[in-house]
């Protein structure tokens, strides 16, 4: 198979989704219709289940999970489909933010009966602000739920999408017979039997057709032809462009715990989904089907064996092909690294592969060389774009709580912020290092790890921060600027690369330093070029 068929092949995407919408079941249905798994019930759940906060065998176990369904790949109609795994628990969000920046597109699951649910609306944010081509799956059909156009409207509101529904509900709830699919032109009779022959659909090119009252009855049968005339009438017709653009989200209705109206979803996903998409570094596009090799770093696993202390850098290869024992080089380290053992993944397993095209994702076996955001080339010096860190919610002071092992500490936390776990801030006035997380979680983990991992014990102190605002005056030798450092002396901190960030205690102390120093620029987010 040439280079450019490889890249046409692939689709690599995300699933997103509130807690509980279903986004495990979803995954390990799709898994089935690859022939990648045999029965339900080999994708194992890696969300934390709620009140097991405190639990850190559980922690670890959702670790050894999360490292094995970080990518489940499958084929299916002749297409090579990459999911990446998207952490559900928001304290785990910082993660999902940064596997969407490897993503092409992505699926969002919504809950039939909950609608749009906070997490949801977080997620779907940040796909919106980078045009990510969205398709909206609204799962457990088989309950009770709220009704069709209702839901859409309140996607189109809460999430600011432009919906367009391309499979249909045939009543909803007790009285729910199945989908129209308005795509493909047939109907899917609801049988509630997940094991029923997935292609056992009716053709059924028109709709005004009175064999479709034989068929569903008199009464559902005027109402699917009554709403499908007001879809045509009031939502956009399917346009593939606007849906690559992320101007136009197709929806498709289903229960994936009962299979149903998955085939649909997932042989529309493969006609329509983008192939591997071009990637902004600093210098310029890069394009996949260039022939040089380039990647970038999006997530890094901990080994879950505490004897070898390597990790897994998971890499999203945006051009070129990556090729086992091949020079590239770490633009950051300016040095050239060879992989013997590259990692693919294949369904839940992993495996050492010798070639891996754009669009895959490799996991390179690594001592302590990566942080997430490295680029690598085949020897070109720019760097990936768009994985910036987000300012955290919480704050604490980290303090050595053993000082014999002062070292271990160090390497600990360096390692730890290094995987992207948290984010470390050490304050310009006296060198205390504070630690920003997205949810109160991360610090038990933290703590957990340390201790295990590296033998080193910490404790905390609450910090007084709000935000973690980046900094940016227009003039670094400005008056103004020198002023503003010396009055929030005790709040300003460098991050992990040396950047400027003042760490607000309150939104009125940023607002204020706007006001007052209008020519320091402060941002939420470390990249802001
Ligand atoms: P998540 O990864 O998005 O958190 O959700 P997950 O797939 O784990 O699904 C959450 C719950 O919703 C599960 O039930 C799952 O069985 C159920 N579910 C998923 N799809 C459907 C559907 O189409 N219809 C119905 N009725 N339920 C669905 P649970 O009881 O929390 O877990 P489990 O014990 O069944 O694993």
């Amino acid at each position: 198979m040439s280079f450019i068929d490889e890249i046409e092949k692939r689709r690599t995407f995300g699933i997103i989704s509130h807690p509980d919408a279903g986004k495990t079941t979803l995954t390990e249905k799709l898994l089935l219709f690859g022939g990648a798994i045999q029965e339900a019930g080999a994708v194992k759940s890696n969300k934390i289940k709620k009140g097991a906060t405190s639990d850190f065998m559980e922690i670890e176990r959702q670790r050894g999970i999360s490292v094995a369904t970080s990518v489940l790949a499958f084929n299916y109609k002749g297409k090579k489909i990459n999911i990446l795994d998207t952490p559900g628990h928001k304290d785990f969000a910082e993660d999902t933010f940064r596997t969407l920046t490897a993503v092409d597109s992505v699926i969002v699951v919504i809950d039939v009966a909950k609608g749009v649910e906070e997490q949801t609306e977080k997620l779907v944010e940040v796909c919106r602000m980078r045009s990510i081509p969205m398709l909206v799956f609204i799962n457990k059909l088989d309950r009770e739920g709220k009704d069709a156009f209702d839901l859409m409207d309140e996607v189109e509101q809460k999430l600011g999408l432009t919906v367009t529904p391309l499979s249909f509900p045939i009543g909803m709830g007790y009285d729910f017979q199945g989908i129209y699919n308005i795509w493909e032109k047939n109907i899917n009779l609801f049988s509630g039997d997940s094991r029923k022959d997935i292609e056992d659909t009716i053709a059924f090119e028109d709709v005004n057709n009175p064999e479709l009252d034989e068929i569903i009855g008199e009464k559902p049968a005027t109402r699917l032809r009554e709403e499908l005339e007001l879809i045509s009438e009031v939502y956009p017709a399917f346009d593939r462009q606007a849906y690559l653009d992320g101007k136009l989200q197709p929806v498709f209705f289903g229960s994936a715990l009962n299979n149903f109206g998955v085939r649909e979803l997932l042989d529309c996903f493969i006609q329509i989904a983008p192939t591997p998409r071009p990637k902004e570094s600093d210098t310029r596009l890069v394009k996949p089907d260039e022939k040089k090799f380039s990647g970038f770093v999006f997530k890094i696993h901990a080994n879950m064996d505490p004897k070898h202390r390597d990790r897994l850098a998971f890499v999203k290869i945006v051009s070129g092909t990556f090729e086992r024992n091949k020079p590239y080089l770490h633009v950051r380290h300016n040095k050239n690294l060879k992989f013997s053992s590259p990692n693919a993944f294949f369904a839940e397993k992993k495996e050492i592969v010798d070639i891996s095209y754009p669009g895959d994702i490799v996991g390179l076996h690594d001592t302590g060389n990566f942080k997430i955001g490295d680029t690598l080339t085949e020897g070109e010096n720019m760097s990936f774009k768009g994985i910036p860190s987000f300012s955290p919610e919480h704050f604490r002071y980290i303090n050595n709580a053993d000082p014999m092992k002062a070292k271990q500490l160090e390497k600990g936390i360096d390692q730890l912020m290094d995987e992207g776990v948290a984010q470390l801030f050490t304050l310009e006035m006296n060198n205390r290092k504070v630690i920003g997380t997205v949810g109160a979680l991360q610090y038990e983990v933290i703590q957990y790890r340390l201790e295990h991992e590296y033998g080193a014990k910490c404790s905390y102190e609450q910090f007084p921060a709000y935000k973690a605002c980046w900094v940016k005056p227009d003039d670094p030798k400005s008056e103004e600027f020198a002023e503003f450092c010396r009055i929030k002396q005790k709040f300003m901190a460098r991050d992990k690369f040396g950047q400027l960030v003042f760490l607000a205690d309150s939104e009125f102390s940023i607002q204020m330093a706007q006001q007052k120093y209008p020519s320091v620029k402060l941002f939420y987010t470390s990249e802001f070029e």
